[in-house]
């Protein structure tokens, strides 16, 4: 569930955060604050408003304990336009690779998918009704068009004892069967604009982002084109919903406020800042690497990206960066750049009893995946405590014996674990599986044991 930004305190994130996400308050609150920060920019006067720049935020941390999810956690959670992106995919300026402004053609695309989307909603019921009409005339072709009829357009014919029953009948009798779902399977044959074809995709690969304003153009020479297709009621509905809502919403007044909510509310996260951060060594990799920071410099601080809903700035985005930091720290980031991310939060390495909150509680918690999935085939599963617990010492094992993927591990154990039964389940329905300490043991052991082979499998 999305919700209105404008109303959430920070307190309140976080507890929307807390419920998905284990521990890391740090870097909860951080968000929190950061976000706030920019509804309270909203209120201030015009002249105030553009002196207060964005809090960005650089969160650091080893792999596999939440810097992500978090950032992935709060789009959902908010209204704002959200785009996450790895900064390793980004080469300098005339080398091959995707130019850093695409991040914020990005962002205004799903800003203006979003606003779509709400403003269709505002218009789906009539759309609904148009749909329909559209669907009756195709299904009775030939029978007058009730709406003109009723204008007055068509004389009204007395029917006589030969006639046919008057259109409006014919055509309420058929509006009933097809709203109870009888005429689904039959098929009837649409207009279909090809911009609902594929086709078009072929112009929009990456790397095309500077030919944005001729991609539009193309689209609209194609946009106008229509195709007649030979389908089911079912789908010409969805069809017929789709061009309706179409022409019942403004695209200028959708991609004015797409444009205005990112300058505004815009979030764009940048992940694996640490692999551009690096200077000690001096090979051509890492003059590219400067070069992106430099890139990315301009966009961070503020600047005009052309879209192709028109022009971007990009003073009061939010940027939230985020990297393990290893093998390099913050302070080897050019100094402009540091300067532009001013917050800085370390999130924590994950202990054996974050292992079994994050098994059990979030919203989405693993075991209750797990659960669900097998449910499905009639199997249940039931954990016992102490089996949790012991999975969750073993992901620690593993993580401090070979790499330390942090909770990412559970993913790997569990899945071993529960092998057997995935496999098994059509041949067990209706039986109820105890997960026991035991059970994890016998399951595990020995590839926990087996160095070489717990680096393998786990
Ligand atoms: N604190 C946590 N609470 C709940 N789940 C977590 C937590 N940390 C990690 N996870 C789970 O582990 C997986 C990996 O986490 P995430 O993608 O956030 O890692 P990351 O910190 O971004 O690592 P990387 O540096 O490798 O990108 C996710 O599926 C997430 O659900
Ligand atoms: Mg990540």
């Amino acid at each position: 569930m999305k919700m209105d930004l404008d109303s959430l305190t920070p307190k309140q994130i976080v507890e929307q955060l807390d419920k998905y996400i284990v521990g890391q308050n740090k870097a909860k609150k951080a968000v929190a604050i950061a976000l706030r920060n920019r509804t309270r920019r909203q209120r201030l006067s015009e002249e105030m408003r553009d002196e207060v720049a964005p809090k960005n935020i650089i969160m650091i941390g080893p792999t596999g304990v939440g810097k992500t999810e978090i950032a992935r956690r709060l789009s959902r959670l908010c209204k704002a336009p959200f785009v996450k992106v790895e900064a390793t995919k980004y080469t300098e300026v005339g080398y091959v690779g995707r130019d850093v402004e695409s991040m914020i053609r990005d962002l205004v695309s799903g800003a203006v998918s979003m606003v779509k989307t709400e403003l269709q909603e505002q218009v789906r019921e009539e759309a609904q009704r148009r749909a329909e009409e559209t669907l009756l005339d195709l299904l009775l072709p030939g029978v007058g068009k009730a709406p003109a009829a009723a204008r007055g357009a068509i004389p009204q014919v007395q029917p006589g004892p030969e006639q046919p029953a008057p259109v409006s009948s014919t055509r309420e009798k058929f509006r009933e069967k097809l709203r109870s779902g009888e005429l689904e399977d039959k098929t009837v044959e649409v207009n279909v604009t090809s911009s609902q074809f594929p086709a078009i995709e072929i112009f929009s690969g990456t790397g095309l982002e500077e030919m944005d304003v001729n991609i539009g153009n193309l689209g609209n020479i194609f946009g106008g084109r229509k195709k007649r297709k030979k389908t089911t009621v079912a789908r010409a509905r969805d069809i017929l919903l789709a061009e309706e809502m179409d022409k019942l919403i403004d695209m200028e007044r959708v991609t004015e406020q797409a444009v205005n909510r990112v300058e505004q509310m815009g979030i764009v996260f940048i992940d694996e800042m640490d692999k551009i951060a690096s200077r000690q060594n001096v090979s051509g990799v890492d003059v590219s690497r400067e070069g992106v920071q430099r890139d990315i410099l301009p966009i961070v601080e503020g600047s005009k990206v052309h879209t192709r809903y028109g022009i971007v700035d990009t003073s009061h985005i939010l940027f939230i960066a985020a990297g393990a930091f290893h093998m390099s720290k913050p302070s080897d980031l050019i100094p402009e750049l540091q300067g532009r991310f001013p917050l800085r939060v370390e999130l924590q390495a994950l202990t054996s009893e974050d292992f079994v909150k994050i098994l059990t509680q979030p919203r989405n918690a693993l075991i209750k995946q797990y659960e669900e999935l097998l449910r499905t085939e009639g199997v249940e599963l039931v954990f016992d405590d102490q089996a949790i617990r012991r999975i969750a010492e073993i992901a620690n094992e593993v993580n401090s014996r070979t790499e330390n993927i942090g909770a990412r591990r559970l993913h790997t154990i569990m899945e071993s674990l529960l092998e057997e039964v995935s496999f098994n389940a059509t041949d067990i329905e209706g039986q109820t599986v105890n997960i026991t300490e035991k059970y994890v043991d016998d399951r595990l052991k020995d590839i926990v044991e087996d160095q070489d082979l717990s680096r393998f499998i786990l």
